[in-house]
């Protein structure tokens, strides 16, 4: 795996009153080849621009995404960070000391459409989306998925990490008891069009979810 570092600007929400200003930001991500092939996608915003920001759903073929890889994909002005979960991960999702340090481990608050409200807040547990813009203040949260001693929090046990205020998130963008952001990472509509291909920003054909609904975007 190489490790690449990447500016993410992200345009202010169209909800949020306290965010109202644009976010520059620094995310590390870990790429492969496949990966880095869609790096372009977040920078350049293809396709069309004008299409991307007006919410249009945009397709990910996940078989470019490796087991343990993250790619971001940009949505609605939004970063969405698409991740492959690896077996492990998936098993540490249940694990009850985890959940013992989790703010909202349950997905009790509405910061998901109702079809992933599961132990893994997403449609198949190996694929995990969230919207990746801090519910603190609007940071972008870094992919740290490997527990570290050390790095990039004392005791860090993996998942996401804010650098602006030390916010934690587990691998299912829920967040940690005691740290400043309110609320688990967002997860975006979506659905599967076959089992590999994930269309994001639109619900699956028997929800009517309204990504306005979420309670901090
Ligand atoms: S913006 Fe993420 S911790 Fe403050």
């Amino acid at each position: 795996m190489n490790e690449t570092t990447q500016t993410v600007i992200v345009p202010a929400s169209d909800k949020s009153t306290r965010r109202d200003f644009l976010y520059i930001a620094t995310a590390a991500f870990g790429t492969l080849g496949a990966a880095a092939s869609l790096v372009p996608f977040v920078s350049n915003m293809n396709p069309d621009a004008s299409t991307l920001a007006a919410g249009s759903p945009v397709e990910l073929d996940l078989t470019k995404v490796a087991p343990g890889q993250q790619v971001v994909v940009r949505w609605r002005s939004r970063p969405v960070f698409v991740t492959h979960r690896t077996p492990e991960a998936v098993q540490k999702l249940k694990d009850p000391a985890l959940l013992a340090m989790l703010a909202d481990p349950k997905s009790s608050e509405v910061q998901q459409p109702p079809y992933v409200e599961n132990w893994h807040r997403s449609v198949k547990p190996e694929f995990g989306l969230v919207i990746g813009i801090c519910t603190h203040l609007g940071c972008i949260p870094i992919f740290e998925p490997q527990p570290n001693p050390t790095t990039p929090a004392p005791n860090w046990p993996g998942g996401y990490f804010c650098p602006c205020h030390g916010s934690k998130y587990d691998l299912a963008g829920r967040v940690y008891q005691g740290v400043p952001a309110p609320y688990n990472l967002p997860v975006p509509p979506h659905h599967f069009l076959s089992d590999t291909m994930v269309r994001i920003g639109e619900n699956p054909p028997n929800s009517n979810f309204e990504f306005s609904s979420i309670e901090q975007i």
